[in-house]
């Protein structure tokens, strides 16, 4: 199985196969914490670190950890280009990546706030003067599709078949599965290529304010983006914003609801708090694994690292370190410096869309508070029912949840 040996299949190391497990990875976590810091997993010749130094070093130390990498636990198709920020290291990666900076600079942030502002109201005003809502499929999901289909410039009315095409492209890999898998993110790219290409043409011919009439101008090298490399870098965003974001916010309703009931109204008498909530999301409902190749032998974490094996740093459980965080398996959006979470990477490759992705989650949650006096699980909830496997772990598909108008 060739392909097999290039993705790494996460819940093969983890050894984690029930729903379940997957969405509670966190006793996992700190069993490997405390007794298992630095694990090699045989099968699949890949090193695991849980610890928050451990973790971040790999993401940071990109001389000894690169991303320059063959094998991979992101599950979508590899096409390699001049403008992927993905699989290269720095210097090389530092061009590329002012490339698509321009796009997320404070400057800009200002100016989408205003239409983030809209797209969060109209979806709020849908659930005027109802019982229950279900947020993920009405919240959570549509605003970071409408959000980043608008900023490319790609038309907002195409964002379910935009999603669609993220979700495969997202989908995991797994053993029994994995052909039938590959044919269809195959499938999945070529028609959101097929999409996207005419829209960039479009732009390159009569520019607009959006981020894809950005890349058409952009030079790496002296030389301008072709049209393929533009769609490429527009897939690439489209997928990046979207599942994770949609993650985040679903997992704030989550959090609030099961992690720390009571919350709420803390929040809805000082929304102050609502970006303190946020992080402490990210920090402790976030099953995120970021990998890297070992780029020359070494034993910084003890054992010997071969060249060209693989090291996955499991950041999730690095949040959660109480090395770092003192109570770290508890919930709680007081804690000093719950923002120094690994959720959006470390080093040269931090998440470029952290400050987006931090605003659509604080206005949607603000706005949400402002408008309803209160929240509560539906009778019988079993998170069980409405998981769905996803390319960051288990995710909620569906959250229906009990509104309290006012
Ligand atoms: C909660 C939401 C998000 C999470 C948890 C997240 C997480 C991450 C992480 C962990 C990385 C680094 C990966 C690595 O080091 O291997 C990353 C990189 C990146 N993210 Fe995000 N992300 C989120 C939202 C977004 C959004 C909204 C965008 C833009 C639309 C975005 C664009 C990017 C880009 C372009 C990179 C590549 C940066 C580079 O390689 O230099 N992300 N993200």
């Amino acid at each position: 199985m060739k392909a097999a040996s290039q993705t790494i299949l996460v819940h093969e190391i983890s050894k984690l196969q029930t729903k379940e497990a997957q969405w509670d990875p966190f006793a996992w976590y700190q069993e490997m914490r405390e007794n298992n810091p630095v694990f090699y997993d045989a099968e699949q010749d890949v090193w695991n670190v849980f610890l928050y130094d451990h973790a971040k070093r790999v993401l940071f130390d990109h001389a000894l950890f690169s991303n320059k990498k063959e094998r991979s636990l992101i599950p979508t198709p590899r096409e390699d280009n001049r403008a992927n920020v993905n699989f290269v290291d720095p210097p090389e990666h530092r061009n590329r990546r002012a490339l698509l900076a321009k796009a997320f600079t404070p400057r800009n942030l200002k100016e989408w706030e205003p239409r983030i502002h809209m797209i969060v109201d109209e979806l709020i005003a849908e659930m005027e003067g109802r019982d229950t809502v279900d947020i993920v499929q009405e919240l959570a999901i549509p605003l970071p599709v409408t959000v980043i289909a608008e900023l490319l410039g790609a038309p907002t009315k195409d964002r379910h078949q935009i999603k669609s095409w993220s979700d495969i492209l997202f989908m995991p890999y797994a053993k029994d599965t994995y052909s039938d898998v590959v044919a269809e993110k195959a499938q999945a790219m070529k028609e959101f290529h097929e999409y996207l290409l005419p829209i960039v043409k479009e732009k390159r011919k009569h520019p607009a304010d959006d981020i894809l009439s950005d890349l058409t101008k952009a030079e790496l090298d002296g030389e301008r983006l072709n049209d393929e490399e533009v769609v490429l870098s527009g897939i690439g965003l489209l997928g990046a914003g979207n599942e994770t974001t949609t993650m985040l916010i679903s997992n704030m309703f989550y959090s609030m609801l099961v992690d720390k009931p009571g919350v709420y109204q803390e929040l809805r008498s000082d929304q102050s708090l609502v970006p303190k909530l946020t992080e402490e999301v990210l920090r402790f409902r976030f099953p995120a694994a970021m990998d890297r190749k070992v780029a020359q032998d070494t034993d910084v974490f003890g054992p010997e690292m071969k060249q060209g094996q693989v090291v996955v740093a499991w950041v999730g459980a690095a949040n959660r370190d109480e090395a770092q965080f003192a109570h770290g398996e508890e919930f709680d959006i007081h804690r000093p410096g719950n923002q120094r979470h690994l959720t959006f990477g470390a080093g040269p490759h931090f998440c470029l869309g952290a400050p987006l992705a931090r605003m659509e989650a604080n206005i949607a949650l603000t706005s949400f508070v402002k408008r309803f006096a209160d929240i509560g699980l539906v009778e019988n909830f079993e998170v069980t029912e409405h998981l769905i496997d996803s390319a960051i772990g288990q995710s909620l598909e569906s959250f229906p949840i009990r509104l309290e108008q006012g």
